[in-house]
């Protein structure tokens, strides 16, 4: 089953109209939420995202709070999975025609949800393979746009590559990844991009800062280049649906000669007491 505008339908069944924008324009935003033992984790986090993406598209949040946290509920309810990653959507709405300009328009709720199966620390400590690319996204990353053919083209040559990731720089800086935030370690200080206008502010970055802070490690929200990432102790990608994730190769170089610095084990420990807390 999934939610569209007010009803729970077989995903068979549910479409959208033609002239949707979110059709036209990918003019609408999302969240990705990851649901453990049936428990939503951070919800209010991940709609008070939506509503500051909403915000800033000039799109009404069409439910309160209380109304989201229902919906979303309701639709576990149809599923038997403990683990799961919910998709919501919301696009602006069908127009009559298409325009770029927009009038007030219905939006258009879409939520789905799917099995999430979280790699298991062993799978992870194998360590993950990364190329780097330049940024050529917009400069609104802030935003969690449904508008993604950037970070489609990432994907994609990510998976041609047969790496993880692709770890994206902007003016000599590493921003984060096309699907992720980005991490590194050195000489016992964990180093981020800082939450700006070129990056998503991660709801699992800030649960990484706030484990990182439980292992005592000290915290820069600073933009560091690749160089640095390069010649670093440790790099982490963070996202709801990959967790915390070390990366031990970048572009064909080895990182801490391929071997797993000793913050990533403490910080993912600490990740996971949060989850089932
Ligand atoms: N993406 N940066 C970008 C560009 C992302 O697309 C994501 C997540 C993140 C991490 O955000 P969070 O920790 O809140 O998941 C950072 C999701 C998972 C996606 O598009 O499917």
């Amino acid at each position: 089953m999934v939610y569209l505008n007010g009803e729970f339908v077989p995903k068979h069944n549910a479409y959208v109209h033609v002239m949707d924008r979110g059709f036209l324009f990918g003019d609408g935003v999302y969240e990705v939420i990851p649901v453990y033992s049936g428990k939503i984790f951070r919800l209010d986090e991940h709609l008070k995202r939506l509503q500051n993406s909403l915000h800033s598209v000039q799109i009404n949040n069409p439910y309160s709070t209380q109304q989201w946290h229902q919906i979303l509920h309701q639709l576990l309810d149809y599923s038997s999975t403990s683990n799961q990653s919910l998709y919501l959507q919301i696009s602006r709405g069908a127009d009559v025609c298409r325009k770029h300009s927009f009038d007030t328009l219905t939006p258009t709720v879409f939520i789905e949800s799917n099995p999430l199966t979280p790699k298991t620390k062993p799978e992870l400590e194998t360590g993950y393979r990364a190329i780097s690319q330049a940024d050529f996204r917009w400069q609104r990353c802030d935003i969690k746009s449904t508008s993604l053919l950037a970070n489609i083209m990432y994907a994609q040559h990510a998976k041609q590559h047969q790496v993880e990731e692709v770890i994206l720089h902007r003016d000599q800086q590493i921003t984060e990844g096309a699907t992720s935030n980005v991490f590194i370690v050195k000489d016992d200080t964990l180093f981020t991009h800082p939450t700006s206008e070129h990056i998503l502010s991660g709801i699992t970055r800030d649960l990484v800062l706030e484990s990182a802070r439980y292992c005592q490690l000290s915290i820069q929200e600073t933009a560091f280049s690749l160089a640095d990432l390069l010649s670093a102790d440790e790099v982490w990608l963070s996202s709801s649906t990959r967790e915390i994730m070390p990366i031990i190769d970048v572009d064909g170089h080895s990182i801490n000669h391929g071997i797993l610095g000793k913050y990533w084990s403490q910080v993912y420990d600490y990740y996971q007491d949060l989850k089932h807390a």
